[in-house]
């Protein structure tokens, strides 16, 4: 028998056994601040409007931070001042057309009609917030009801986050819980979102920023950047395309795949406008291996492309899941929607989404997207879009024909892109590179000329409002070539 360990003498100490504390201690720094207006500056009892440019330029360089862009910025953005239609002014009394409704969502322009006007007072009047979870509000209903008439048949429930990014998370969470399987699979040319999982679902640089959560798998879109699939017609490279995706979810195991999530038409990526019969063969090989489809219309939804939405570009095919924001409110208030299957909705009847915001479904912004709706309706703003498509698309034809910086275009009702080409038949400039000397060059010209909007080279967006009217559309073009020809130049052609 091995004799039983003694216990373990301790060697002697020099006082406590314990070490010596380490904790740092606090350098105090007060933290007190104003709680009433006495301690604030004075310039904020002024009215709104009444701030001079250095005023406002003070707080812009000391208080404001940008987001996808580095925020010294800034510094360099017009303040605006007002609005009205299609157009903007900024503090020193320059006119703008928006010629991207901003980022593609002040659908509606810059006027604000009064029976939307009324519709938002009229809620703040009734009551500005009831938190969803815990109280219902006609509004809620009503929107909800609309919505889902505007939406082919079967697409029944709906919720309202505040952002498109967030339906979109919202969206992939019940994708998930429904099928309870885990993958997603998305295209590389693609944005969805800024929030954790949608950013992951984007294709783009800008999924980089983020520590990737698991679950997410990229797949080529039909019309990739380099190449081209192979075949001598479209039919031929959208069958190709679609056997790679079959592989694709072969080899990801299609019991592990929950949702083919995909933009309708990318916008971000380049109003990318999907060969002939490619949409119809996802939703097929969606229903083949069981797995969910969502299309995020966050962009395109409510009439950019002609079409309330822009799956209904594609005969025969409805989505599982549809999420939407930007023209639901025309940007007014901050609302977003996720709308999904009979079936879908049935499921959650019984569990609960698994997503949730303190702001989703909020009274105010959903006045401002229920009346914007039915304004939409009874204007008839689609067949209005529909009427300026051909004339819209014939000057995104000049531009591509006339200019050489310009390679080619795209158009689908009011949104289309054109691509830069620099006189090597390159691309002058990739998407997450800053900006070239001939890049920063066009977008001064731009702005110069009169004209705002988004710029993500080596793609020239234009989205303008859905009520610009033929003569707005031709002044905005006539602007176009003018920054078109120093673009030209600059790039040495
Ligand atoms: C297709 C698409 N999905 C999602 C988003 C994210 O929407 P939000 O910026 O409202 O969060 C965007 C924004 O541009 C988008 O274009």
């Amino acid at each position: 028998m091995s004799a039983v360990p003694t216990s373990v003498g301790r060697a002697a100490t020099r006082g406590s056994y314990a070490w010596k504390k380490t904790l740092p201690t606090l350098k105090p720094r007060s933290n007190a601040a104003p709680t009433t207006m006495q301690g604030i500056d004075p310039s904020h009892n002024q009215p709104m409007g009444s701030w001079s440019n250095e005023q406002i330029g003070a707080s812009v360089k000391e208080n404001v931070m940008l987001t996808w862009a580095p925020s010294k910025m800034k510094n360099n953005l017009p303040i605006i001042t007002h609005g009205e239609g299609v157009y903007l002014w900024d503090s020193n009394g320059k006119k703008y057309l928006d010629w991207t409704s901003q980022a593609v969502c002040t659908n509606g322009g810059h006027t604000v009609s009064e029976n939307i006007k009324s519709a938002v007072a009229e809620q703040l009047d009734r009551t500005p917030f009831v938190y969803g979870g815990m109280a219902m509000c006609e509004v809620r209903a009503r929107l909800s009801n609309i919505i889902s008439s505007v939406l082919p048949e079967g697409l029944t429930g709906c919720a309202f986050p505040s952002s498109g990014s967030e339906a979109n998370e919202a969206a992939i969470t019940m994708a998930r819980r429904y099928t309870g399987k885990t993958k997603i699979i998305n295209w590389y040319r693609s944005y969805h979102g800024g929030t954790t999982n949608s950013l992951e679902a984007t294709g783009d640089f800008r999924r980089w920023y983020i520590q990737p959560p698991p679950g997410f798998v990229k797949a080529h879109n039909p019309n990739p950047y380099f190449f081209e699939f192979a075949g001598a017609t479209e039919e031929e490279k959208t069958e190709m395309s679609l056997l790679m995706l079959e592989e694709q979810i072969l080899y990801e195991g299609a019991d592990h795949v929950a949702c083919i999530m995909l933009e309708s038409i990318p916008g971000a990526a380049g109003v990318l406008t999907l060969p002939e019969g490619y949409m119809q063969g996802v939703r097929a090989l969606c229903d083949k291996y069981g797995i969910l489809l969502h299309l995020d219309e966050v962009m395109v939804g409510f009439g950019r492309t002609g079409n309330m939405w822009g799956f209904q570009h594609y005969d025969g095919v409805v989505p599982d899941i549809v999420t939407s924001a930007k023209g639901l409110s025309s940007s007014i208030t901050p609302i977003s929607m996720v709308a999904v299957s009979d079936k879908m909705m049935e499921f959650f009847e019984e569990n609960p989404m698994g997503w949730g915001s303190t702001f989703q479904a909020h009274p105010v912004a959903m006045a401002a997207a229920y009346a914007n709706i039915k304004e939409m309706l009874s204007n008839d703003v689609i067949g209005h879009v529909q009427e300026m498509a051909p004339i819209f698309e014939a000057h995104m034809k000049e531009c591509a024909s006339s200019h050489p910086s310009i390679k080619q275009y795209r158009a689908a009702g009011l949104f289309g892109a054109l691509d830069i080409v620099s006189p090597d038949g390159t691309q002058p400039h990739h998407f997450n590179a800053p900006r070239t000397e001939a890049t920063a060059a066009y977008a001064k010209a731009f702005n110069e000329v009169g004209l705002i909007g988004l710029f993500r080279p080596p793609v020239i967006h234009i989205a303008p409002p859905l009520i610009i009217n033929e003569a707005e559309i031709k002044e905005g073009f006539e602007k176009q070539h003018q920054a078109l020809d120093v673009l030209d130049k600059a790039l040495g052609y």
